[in-house]
């Protein structure tokens, strides 16, 4: 299959709800400049109260029918690479966000990390319910779910959740106060994370099923999530910025967890069935080079608004 412009990919990124969480990726204006607006702590708040939404009215029927009847064995288990990935990784952030959410210095950052344990929570239960009710696995119980649905990752993802970020979760829970670690965490966490890692894959999967008239359901949930990530990328992006205008140790903290993270998070975007392949392969129709662009230019406009590009 030839490789096709992200046109789906483009017209999302346009959406009003998603822009209005103010993420500098969404916005052209940080190629030029790092004074682009950002929402106050209590101005996200506000946006989490008018942008909620509920994984039980997603009706997945369609979604059963596509999965066993019109993709195939081969695809299926391609495409479980991706699922796999979100679904830990949803279980993982929501677990680890605590330590994070107590070292946060002020009680707007506090009150909002707490609206983004709720909204990781939720994103647990879409694919649980996405996975029970289209009927992905074996398994019926959360718990056993995730241990099948792990055989589908690869070694760079465990590095980058249960090594690094659990390392500095761990160091907060220890020592709430280390500021220098709160700011590896965000990055790590929402920039690397969520900005680079979850909102890229999110773009390109939604793409990829909208293009072959797959998994209505799915597509709506994961509609959802992306929003709530670009919220909580958001946080990051306002956090980051004022630690690094505060002093310049914590810029530092920012780029040497970048340097640590990214090739991890390189490894992440290369499922294990395509590892004999070499950079040679496509996902949902789009070359890795093609996953690489959208992710750097998203870190891009990210950094430049915090003060580092
Ligand atoms: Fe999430
Ligand atoms: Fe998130």
């Amino acid at each position: 299959m030839e490789a096709k412009p992200a046109t789906g990919t483009q017209s999302r990124t346009e959406r009003s709800d998603f822009r209005a969480t103010a993420d500098p990726a969404l916005n052209e204006a940080a190629d030029r400049t790092s004074e682009v607006k950002l929402l106050t702590y209590a101005e996200l708040y506000d946006l989490w109260e008018r942008q909620q939404w509920q994984t039980q009215e997603l009706d997945f029927s369609r979604d059963r029918e596509d999965w066993h009847q019109r993709i195939s064995p081969e695809e299926r288990f391609q495409r479980m690479y991706g699922l796999s990935s979100f679904f830990i990784g949803e279980q993982k952030v929501a677990e680890e966000l605590g330590p994070i959410m107590r070292a946060a210095p002020t009680e707007d950052q506090k009150i909002f990390l707490c609206t983004q344990i709720a909204d990781e929570a939720r994103h647990v239960r879409f694919f649980e319910r996405f996975y029970r009710e289209v009927g992905v696995l074996e398994s019926d119980r959360l718990s056993e779910m995730l241990a099948e649905t792990s055989a589908h990752l690869n070694e760079k993802f465990g590095a980058l959740f249960d090594g690094m970020l659990k390392e500095r979760t761990d160091r907060l829970s220890a020592e709430p106060e280390d500021a220098e670690a709160l700011v590896e965490a965000v990055t790590l966490y929402h920039m690397v994370i969520e900005g680079m890692l979850a909102l890229t894959g999110q773009h390109f999967i939604m793409d990829f099923n909208e293009r072959e008239g797959t998994l209505p359901g799915f597509v709506e949930g994961f509609s959802n999530v992306a929003r709530d990530e670009h919220r909580h990328v958001a946080f990051g992006s306002v956090f980051l910025r004022e630690k690094a205008r505060e002093d310049d140790r914590y810029k530092q903290a920012i780029q040497r967890t970048l340097e640590q993270a990214l090739p991890l998070a390189d490894g992440v975007l290369q499922p294990p069935w395509a590892e004999n392949a070499g950079e040679d392969f496509e996902l949902f129709g789009y070359s890795l080079e093609e996953t690489r662009q959208f992710a750097g230019t998203c870190l891009m406009r990210r950094l430049k608004v915090i003060g580092l590009g």
